[in-house]
């Protein structure tokens, strides 16, 4: 093979290498939806389960806000832009919300975290089930330089 050629075939690996480690997504770290909410996950381990803290801006409780425990799973088989689920056991409410979603990665390496919830409210009987849950969508992104993840362990 020829000098050309083979620089060729390194330049062609060097751009496949480089775009697929830019797609890759790890959850954890510092992120904020459009709401102005906050969440921190901690490391996700080998099978892509995490745990973390969630501070929501909203509230439809009517108490005072308080940080959050949620646990959730993401997939690790491959990284590139994987789906994920995670739920939040709201501290200050008898409420639970279940997030899916999915971690997109665009040419500049900038992470969206694409999700949909659930919300599910406590009913004071089967009769009242009908209108318990609502349903939604939320857009994250990841908080670089501000150590949010602190704050809300020191509010926990
Ligand atoms: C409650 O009101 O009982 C608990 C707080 C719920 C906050 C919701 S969960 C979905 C949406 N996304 C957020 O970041 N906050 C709201």
């Amino acid at each position: 093979m020829g000098k050309t050629g083979f620089s060729l075939i390194l330049a062609l690996g060097l751009v496949t290498f480089s775009t697929s480690s830019e797609r890759k997504c790890i959850l954890s770290g510092d992120w904020q939806n459009d709401l102005g909410s906050n969440m921190t996950i901690s490391a996700v381990n080998e099978v892509g389960q995490f745990s973390g803290l969630y501070l929501t801006a909203v509230s439809a409780a009517g108490k005072p806000i308080r940080v959050s425990p949620m646990n959730g799973a993401q997939h690790v088989d491959n990284l590139e832009q994987p789906t994920f689920g995670f739920t939040v056991k709201w501290s200050f409410s008898d409420s639970t919300t279940v997030f899916v979603g999915q971690c997109f990665v665009d040419d500049h390496g900038e992470e969206t975290l694409q999700t949909m919830w659930l919300l599910r409210e406590k009913a004071k009987s089967a009769e009242n089930n009908w209108n318990a849950t609502l349903v939604g969508t939320d857009v994250f992104t990841r908080l670089k330089g501000q150590n949010v993840g602190e704050s809300m362990r020191s509010d926990l």
